[in-house]
């Protein structure tokens, strides 16, 4: 699939680890940057991944700032997307069975490299069960 992928200056240094899981599952990328630590405004970069899946030319986006918050904060303004912040593989398995999650959200400073990693390749993974889960997200707008 193509993945839309984008951090803030805080999540720069996982990007570059999450690039590289994504390009070994032979997905493609949109890279929306940042392609540095400079210091940047963390809702301009998600509203760029946003709008990637919101028209359809990617089906999936990772977000990633120190935290998480403020890109799961940030990315569920629009109303196309369902972003789940995850720490944990079960949740991230879950926000896509349950949830039909398009946007995951990682935090570089609560969640070391090799746990995001394996977090992304879970829920890149994961299936949207439908049924009465999809009853519960037309709900939500
Ligand atoms: C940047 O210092 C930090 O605020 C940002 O990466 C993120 O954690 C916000 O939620």
């Amino acid at each position: 699939m193509r993945v839309a992928l984008g951090c803030d200056h805080g999540g720069f240094a996982l990007k570059e680890a999450v690039l590289g899981v994504l390009h070994d599952l032979g997905h493609q990328v949109d890279d929306c940057g940042v392609m540095s630590a400079d210091s940047v405004d963390y809702p301009e970069i998600a509203a760029a991944v946003c709008s990637r899946v919101a028209d359809g030319a990617c089906q999936r986006g990772i977000l990633i700032c120190g935290t998480g918050i403020g890109m799961s904060m940030a990315a569920n303004r629009n109303p196309a997307i369902r972003a789940a912040l995850c720490g944990e593989t079960f949740g991230a398995r879950m926000s896509r069975e349950h949830n039909d999650a398009n946007v995951l959200c990682l935090g570089a400073r609560t969640t070391g490299p090799g746990l995001a990693e394996e977090i992304t390749r879970v829920w890149l993974a994961g299936e949207f069960s439908g049924g009465r889960h999809l009853r519960r997200i037309k709900m939500f707008c």
